[in-house]
């Protein structure tokens, strides 16, 4: 199969593959034998776990280790908003808007975070991930996290936040500034 690769630019994540990442891929790969295709998406979680994002040289590699194009690869990386093609901050904060927290505010509660750090509210996954400049700090939508009854809520990184108000901004940013 002939491959496009997409356009790349920067430190290549492609030429830094560790062996024990490596090792994880061509494991994953063993589960599908009749569909390579099907480890797509087990490939690109191994990747971002690994990386923290996915470059174009990934999206590149990810599909010719599969034997696709390069698109079949970037469509489901733009395609689902847990997939970055950018660095993130060292925090990622993630704000829950499905109904129960809508309804307590987390809208606003995003925009108030977005201003804290000073970061575009106006700015979606699909115009890259609004991170602040100092790097420290990311922030996105992202659907229930289990855990309607104390809404609205956020996930810092691994930790759950709930009942959050902006008056918890502050002491959240400042928990996860270095
Ligand atoms: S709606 Fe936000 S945690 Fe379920």
């Amino acid at each position: 199969m002939e491959h496009h690769p997409v356009s790349s630019s920067g430190p290549r994540q492609a030429d830094q593959i560790p062996a024990d990442l490596l090792a994880k891929i061509d494991e994953a790969v063993t589960h599908y034998p009749v569909s390579k295709r099907s480890a797509s998406l087990p490939l690109l979680h191994l990747w971002q776990n690994h990386f923290g994002f996915i470059d174009d040289s990934g999206v590149n590699w990810i599909a010719q280790r599969l034997e696709l194009e390069p698109i079949n690869i970037l469509e489901l990386v733009t395609f689902y908003p847990w997939f970055r093609q950018e660095a993130p901050g060292k925090a990622i904060i993630r704000i829950c808007r499905t109904l129960s927290c809508a309804m307590a505010g987390s809208y606003e509660l995003r925009e108030k975070f977005c201003n804290a750090v000073g970061v575009d509210p106006s700015t979606d996954h699909h115009h890259g991930l609004p991170t602040s400049a100092d790097g420290k700090y990311s922030i996105e939508f992202v659907e229930c996290l289990a855990s309607c009854g104390s809404a609205p809520v956020c996930l810092v990184n691994d930790d759950l936040h709930e009942d959050v108000t902006e008056a918890d901004i502050p002491k959240i940013l400042t928990q996860y500034a270095s």
